[in-house]
Order: structure tokens, then sequence, then C-alpha cells
């Protein structure tokens, strides 16, 4: 279990943004499908991408780790299952089936089962593989999968989930034939995973539409790769910098993806600047209500900020109103935050934060990654020490989260476990 210990302060100053966690791992997961040598770059050193490396090890992949370079080669894969532990340590894993199958003909592996965020089926990543001709077996909590060759296939999706898109495409691009996703995520990791499959020879188009369309075959050569900047992890120390009077500016980021939160932070009363690749944000003392906040699938308002910008807003003036419509237990934070003085009633699917002059420092435990973010930012605004316990699931998602804040001039200090 490890802890971290959090001094209030203004975060101000400077640093660049990770690699996108939530393109790494789906990239990931496509390279199993190419016999030549992946190297991607720009992977944040982080719990999951840790994960995701010991699945391909463990599948029979050559993986080697230089800085923030990953070099994957794919060729010896020699195994299909994913032992319960490595399933049980990141529960998106479930994003290595469709690709498992594709090239081996079979894959098993635990369900992913409920989690942190409630319920989270993955029937319609089942049932998009298994338009594609797979065979699968669920019993006791298994999956098994089987296919002796894909077909492509009309895929309609009944919400545009960001993971059964990956499968499908993933899966498609190894099956015969032509392939349509209808009601497709549009999250730019999406995008970013239909760059990367170009990348490697794969035939697919559609990105950033409701549509996307493959034409199968298996990829025909390795590459090289950069994916996108961590969209979340960006929004996020803009949280951070706007729930404490403070003045960032960050670098690497692509702009037009944080539209929504810079939105919203703008009504709060930030002002942000941004030019090519860069983003800045020069917060007042005390933020206003913004509008009702709603999360929905990209470009909506992202549900992995809703829980940062909750906790930007506790001291403001009035009161403001989240409307969660991704993940259906996803206030979890909210009870946790409440220790620390904030004032949120849950009802449902909404959230109302009413404005309290000032928060405390508290003994607070992180209940999920980005609930354990919005933690993060509110024991910087509070007004005395806070530790935040079970903070290895912050760990999943920011990378070097102690020195990034350091630059960001304000201590976030690491005091039990690793
Ligand atoms: C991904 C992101 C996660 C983000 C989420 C929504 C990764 C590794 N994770 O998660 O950070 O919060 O997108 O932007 O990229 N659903 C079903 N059946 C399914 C699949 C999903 O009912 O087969 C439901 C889920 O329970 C949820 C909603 O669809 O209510 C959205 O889930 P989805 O878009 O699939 O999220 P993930 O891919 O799991």
């Amino acid at each position: 279990m490890s802890e971290i210990l959090i001094s209030p302060g203004r975060v101000t100053g400077e640093t660049r943004v990770q690699g996108a966690k939530n393109s790494v791992l789906p990239v990931m997961a496509a390279a199993l499908l190419v016999r030549g040598e992946v190297v991607l770059r720009g992977c944040p050193a982080l719990a999951d991408v840790d994960s995701a490396v010991h699945i391909l090890r463990h599948l029979g992949c050559a993986v080697r780790r230089e800085a923030d370079t990953l070099c994957i080669d794919a060729s010896g894969i020699s195994d299909y299952a994913i032992p319960d532990d490595l399933m049980r340590r990141m529960r998106s894993s479930v994003i290595f089936l469709g690709a498992i199958l594709a090239r081996t003909g079979q894959a098993r592996m635990t369900y992913p089962g409920g989690c942190e965020l409630g319920p989270r089926p993955i029937d319609m990543h089942l049932d998009a593989l298994r338009r594609l001709g797979a065979h699968i077996d669920e019993e006791g909590g298994r999956i098994f999968a089987r296919a002796e060759s894909l077909r492509g296939a009309e895929i309609p999706l009944r919400f545009p989930s960001v993971g059964a898109t990956e499968n499908a495409l993933i899966a498609a691009c190894a099956a015969e034939g032509t392939t349509t996703i209808r009601n497709a995520a549009r999250e730019p990791e999406i995008a970013d995973l239909v760059r990367f499959l170009r990348a490697v020879g794969c035939r697919v188009t559609g990105e950033n539409t409701a549509v996307l369309t493959v034409e199968g075959g298996m990829p025909s050569h390795g590459t090289q790769y950069r994916v996108i900047a961590d969209r979340i992890a960006a929004g996020t120390y803009l949280c951070a910098a706007a729930a404490t009077g403070g003045s960032v500016l960050l670098h690497d980021v692509e702009t037009a993806h944080l539209a929504t939160l810079c939105g919203a932070l703008t009504e709060a009363g930030c002002e942000i600047g941004m030019e090519e690749r860069r983003i800045s944000l020069r917060a007042p003392e005390k933020l206003r209500a913004p509008g009702m906040i709603v999360t929905r699938p990209y470009p909506g308002f992202p549900t992995d900020l809703q829980a940062p910008l909750m906790a930007a807003l506790l001291r403001i003036d009035g009161s403001a109103v989240f409307d969660e419509t991704i993940f259906r237990d996803r206030y979890r934070h909210a009870a946790e935050l409440a220790k620390m003085g904030a004032d949120i009633v849950c009802e449902g699917s909404r959230a109302i934060v009413c404005g309290v002059p000032a928060l405390h420092g508290a003994r607070v435990t992180a209940t999920d990654l980005r609930g354990g973010a919005a933690l993060v930012i509110a024991a910087l605004s509070a007004g005395g020490d806070s530790v935040i316990a079970e903070a290895e699931h912050i760990d999943r998602g920011y990378e070097d989260i102690t020195g990034v804040f350091a630059r960001l001039g304000v201590r976030v200090q690491r005091i039990g476990g690793t």
C-alpha cells in the first residue's frame, strides 16, 4: 500500500505532458498482430503500462524498454492466455482479447468483472468478435474465444464504447474482407490507434467519425510510432492550477482534445491560452460556478475529468452540478472529498457541489485512478497537510506525480510503500 503526503500550495510553473496511457495500451495490444519490430515512443512509466508489458512477455513477445520507448517484437508469440493476476492488476487487459484471438486463433482470460466504477460489462466486445466469426464460451467468470479465421462483418455498437471499438478494430484488421464499425467511439485515442494500424500496413479509414471501415489482412511490417499526449493527465494539471489560484504552462499537449474542459474552466473564471502544442492557464483567487457538467462520449466532456474538475470547484461561490452519464458508480471520491470539508450531494447520476469557504487537510483513501487525482487536487487547495492512502491507484495513470508537481511548485511526497 502506498501513501502520499500533500502540502497545500499554488500550482505554478511549466511541465511537459506524458504520452497517453489510453493510447499506449491498445497500441501495445495491436502490436501483437505485427511480425516485425514495433518501436513505440512516448510510453509513460506507469503501472498499467508495466502490466501490459508483462502480458506481452507472458505471451512470448520480446519487449525492451529504453526510457520512454518500448520495442516490441511479437514474432515469437507462443501463448494465448492472460494469467488471472495480470487480469486483476489491470481490468482493461480485455483490450488484448481481439488481438490475441486474431493472431493465435484463440484467447483465454478471466472476465474483468465489477470494478471501482461500477459494473464493467464487455458484452459489446464479445458481440463484435462473434460477428467477426469468433466462438466465445463464457463459464465461471472465464472467457475462451476461438476462431479458425475471422471474416469482415457489419458491427453496430449500441453505445460508442472505447474498448469495444478498439477490440473490434484490431481484430477486423486480421479478418478477411471488409468490416464496418458503426456508432464507433470517436475518442482521440481511437484515432491514434487507427494511425498506428495504418503505419503497420492495415487499411483503416474513418477515424474521428462514427463509422470505421477496415479492409482486412494482417499488418505487413513493423514501424516506429509516437503516441499522442495524455489529455486526461494534462486536464488534471489544469484543474490543479485552477483549484489553487495557480498558473501553469503545459508543453506537448494536443490543445483541441481539451476543448470541453477548457470551456468549463473559462466559465469558472480562468484565463486560458492555447498555441501550437502548448496550453496556459491562469486562475483567479476564487472560481465561479460553470454551467452543468455532463459527461458524454468524445467530443463531450470526458468522464475521466469529472472527478478532477469536481475537486477544482469545491470552494466556488454558489453551486455546480455534474451529470455522469458514462459510468454508473463514478462518485466514490465524493465521500473522501467530504472528509476534507467538501459539500457534495450525490443523487443517482447527479452530483451537486455547494461551494465551501475552505477545505481542511485530512487522511483520505484513493478509491480509483481519477478519483485519486481529485483527492490530490483538493488536498493542494486545503488549509493543511493531507495523506492519501492507496495511492497506487493514482500511479496507474500519472507518471512521476511527485516530480511533475515539484516542477509545478508544490510538494507531493511519497511516504510509504513503493
Ligand atoms: C475507456 C478508458 C477509460 C474511460 C472510458 C470512457 C481505457 C483504457 N480506458 O474505458 O479511462 O473512462 O473509456 O471514456 O481506454 N459498456 C457496456 N458494454 C461493453 C463495454 C462498455 O455496457 O461491452 C459500458 C460501460 O459499462 C460504460 C460505457 O459503456 O458504462 C463506456 O465504457 P467504455 O467506453 O467501453 O470504457 P472503457 O473502454 O472501459
